[in-house]
């Protein structure tokens, strides 16, 4: 039985699962740091793997961009095919003025100015999506025990990323670290489901400060810090 976005087979999909956006950082992830990696889906070039690392099955799928996207793969890994533990790893504009490009964020809640919580709640209760705690214990340990700056706290999962209207200022003031696309949708459904989800991300621009983008040797380096720490993190 396969769904019409993935094509995988029931117990082809392994219950912990790393979820770039990028389909292609799938296949990156799957062909460096995963064993015996084979492919299960390729609708859309949405790309999913599942390999093994350290002798414990794991599956690696991109997502595509934004909250609609991630909630049709993350919503049919948990309810069609298992998924128990999900570590989305990405990328995000920092708020934060201590925050710096290539350092870590580690999304402990995720404020949103999608609609979907409320669609779920109504208006009168502002859900709150937060990671799994263990998850999120196991991923900050292994960080520092990396020596790779790391930030814990709350991000914005932005509904536009072309959007003139929001106010990061307020956002940042009130200790929001960075933006980013997914992790919202991530945690509610996630939390809907009773499973362990996590979102990671490295900084791959700086929103509120000049600061100038790493180069791509040092974008590599980072992401693949975090892919370490993501797999170190899923397999415990
Ligand atoms: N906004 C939203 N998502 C992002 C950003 C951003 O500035 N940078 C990287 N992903």
């Amino acid at each position: 039985m396969s769904t019409p976005h993935n094509h995988a087979e029931k117990g082809q999909i392994a219950e912990r699962i790393l979820l770039p956006g990028d389909p292609l950082r799938a296949k990156f992830i799957a062909e460096n740091f995963l064993d015996h990696a084979e492919l299960y889906t390729s609708v859309r070039n949405v790309l999913g793997y599942t390999g093994s690392y350290k002798g414990v099955p794991v599956s690696v799928q991109g997502t595509g961009m934004g909250m609609p996207s991630i909630s049709i793969y993350v919503s049919e890994l948990i309810s069609e095919y298992g998924c128990r533990k999900l570590i989305r790893v990405g990328t995000c504009g920092a708020l934060a003025k201590d925050l710096h490009i290539r350092d870590v964020v580690i999304a402990q809640a995720a404020t949103t100015d999608s609609s979907m919580p409320t669609n779920i709640f109504g208006t009168s209760i502002n859900f709150a999506p937060i990671a799994d705690f263990d998850l999120l214990r196991t991923a900050y340990e292994k960080t520092k025990a990396l020596g790779i700056p790391v930030r814990v706290g709350n991000v914005l999962s932005q509904d536009r990323f072309y959007d003139d209207e929001i106010n990061f200022t307020k956002l940042m003031n009130y200790g929001v670290l960075a933006a980013e696309m997914e992790a919202a949708a991530l945690y509610l459904i996630a939390q809907k489901y009773h499973v362990q989800a996590l979102a990671l991300f490295t900084v791959s621009d700086h929103i509120t400060m000049d600061e100038a983008p790493s180069t791509v040797e040092e974008r590599q380096t980072s992401f693949e810090s975090m892919i370490r720490i993501a797999l170190e993190t899923v397999i415990e």
